[in-house]
């Protein structure tokens, strides 16, 4: 593989994009604005220039990853891509339509792959000619500073397209794990029931906040707690991912706790909005 593209240029999609240029692949940014490109671009430079700041990065990568970063607002720009990541919003639709439109855009021998945390994979891959090369490929989050890939195999995905697969998150300096395409993957299928566990706890009301997050850090060596992790992470997101799960699999673990529901409609999504289980105000 020499060129990737990449859909979307949001929180994902940015550093799946670094990633990519920084190990040597010819990077196509696809974004739906002039505008949201180049915030997006803007974005990954800064996050470059803090990896200079911080010794992590040359200003020699800083010059590669420019150098094989590029931007449109046109699907059609991938079509010499040998791998395509799809990391738009979490919407089914959106990705179908997307998926489609890769298939009759790229050559019948690249790969597709998407970065999402909850849609079926094989839902995508059922819209294209190609279900045998398409897969999952599950980022996270900040892509440049988490180790891990989870590479889901769906019912269709041949074993070449997995092994190209793994191969490729190698050499992006990442470890891959195969996953089968179910809900969640295995990440999220051991941490969301985890971090609905610590709400659950808060909601008793027998233990503060505080001492939750304490336990956790102290007792186990978690970089943050979990209701710390829910705040960052997005108390909409980890509720709609829950949601999604509890709808798969009916098992109460995943069932969201009422408070959660309650932080999401009252707007306390976490730090990104100021307010979550903690005050960011100041
Ligand atoms: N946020 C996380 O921690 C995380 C972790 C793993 C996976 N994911 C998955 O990654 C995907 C993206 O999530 P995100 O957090 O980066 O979202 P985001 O909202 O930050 O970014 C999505 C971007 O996609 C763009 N977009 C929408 N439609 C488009 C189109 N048709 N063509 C090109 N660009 C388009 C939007 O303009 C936006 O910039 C989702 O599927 C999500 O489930 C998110």
């Amino acid at each position: 593989m020499k060129t990737i593209g990449v859909v979307g240029c949001g929180l994902m999609g940015s550093g799946i994009a670094q990633v990519c240029a920084q190990s040597g692949y010819k990077t196509m940014i696809v974004e739906v604005s002039d505008e949201l490109l180049k915030k997006g671009i803007d974005g990954i430079h800064r996050g470059v220039q803090k990896g200079i700041d911080k010794g992590k990065l040359t200003a020699d990568q800083a010059k590669q990853i420019a150098a094989n970063l590029q931007g449109t607002t046109k699907l059609e720009d991938v079509d010499e891509c040998d791998l395509v990541v799809e990391a738009v919003i979490e919407n089914v639709d959106e990705k179908k339509r997307i998926f489609t439109e890769l298939d009759r855009i790229t050559r019948p021998e690249a790969l597709l792959a998407t970065n999402t945390s909850s849609v079926c994979v094989i839902e995508l891959a059922a819209v294209t000619e190609r279900p045998d090369r398409v897969l999952g490929l599950h980022f996270f989050n900040p892509v440049p500073v988490m180790k891990l890939v989870e590479v889901v195999r769906t019912i269709a995905t041949s074993d070449e397209t997995i092994a190209q697969g793994r191969e490729f998150v190698a050499s992006l300096g990442k470890q891959p794990i195969t996953c089968p395409d179910t809900t969640a993957f295995v990440v999220n299928k051991l941490l969301v029931p985890y971090l609905l566990d610590a709400v659950r706890m808060l909601e008793q009301g027998q233990v503060t906040r505080e001492d939750i997050d304490k336990s956790m850090q102290l007792g186990c060596g978690y970089p943050m707690g979990p209701l710390t992790l829910l705040d960052f992470v997005g108390i909409d997101t980890t509720y709609y991912i829950a949601n999604i799960m509890f709808d798969e699999f009916k098992n109460p673990r995943y069932a969201a706790p009422p408070l959660m529901k309650r932080m999401v409609l009252a707007g306390h999504l976490g730090k990104k909005v100021g307010r979550g289980f903690y005050d960011y105000s100041k």
